[in-house]
């Protein structure tokens, strides 16, 4: 009776130590995925590494070389207008040649999803309220002006 008692309880402690075991394994697990996938799709960091250069932290730019990304029309207007002009160069109405020294680049180069929520994020950001780009949208784009 004794022993049968003992081995339940050593059968019990045995199972909450597997369940603790399995319980921190899928911590961890959910801690890191979304560390991960950052690189790709995160706005912020996307903008820092491709964008903030030129239009500086806050989105403000830099006097007579490069336009904020506040406060002026093309960011927060017609989602089509501002992709075809941040993806392949083309030059938007509102944003007429020679205002500015400097010369922008080109990104048709990274993904449709860094492209969403790249824009999504200046679009929402330094005082922006444009509705979000969607991945859809930024495929559109690139399929209209494939072969540039
Ligand atoms: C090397 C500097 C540089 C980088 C990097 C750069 N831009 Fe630009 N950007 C410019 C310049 C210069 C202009 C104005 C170009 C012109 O008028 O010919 C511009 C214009 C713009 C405009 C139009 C603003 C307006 O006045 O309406 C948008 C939107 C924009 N950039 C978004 C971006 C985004 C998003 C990124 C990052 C993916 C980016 N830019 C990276 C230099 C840069």
């Amino acid at each position: 009776m004794v022993s049968l008692q003992l081995s339940v309880r050593t059968v019990r402690r045995k199972a909450i130590i597997v369940l603790g075991l399995i319980g921190s394994v899928g911590l961890i697990a959910c801690d890191r995925a979304p560390v991960a996938a950052q690189p790709a799709t995160d706005g912020s960091r996307l903008y820092g590494a491709y964008c903030l250069s030129c239009h500086q932290a806050r989105g403000n730019g830099v006097p007579g070389v490069q336009p904020p990304l506040a406060g002026t029309p093309v960011p927060i207007g017609d989602p089509d207008t501002l992709l075809a002009w941040v993806m392949f160069g083309v030059r938007p109405a509102d944003l007429p040649r020679g205002h500015y020294a400097g010369v922008m680049p080109q990104f048709n180069y990274l993904s449709d999803a860094q492209l969403a929520s790249l824009l999504t994020y200046v679009r929402s950001s330094f005082g922006n309220e444009a509705s979000a780009i969607t991945v859809e949208q930024v495929a559109g784009v690139r399929l209209q002006h494939a072969g540039r």
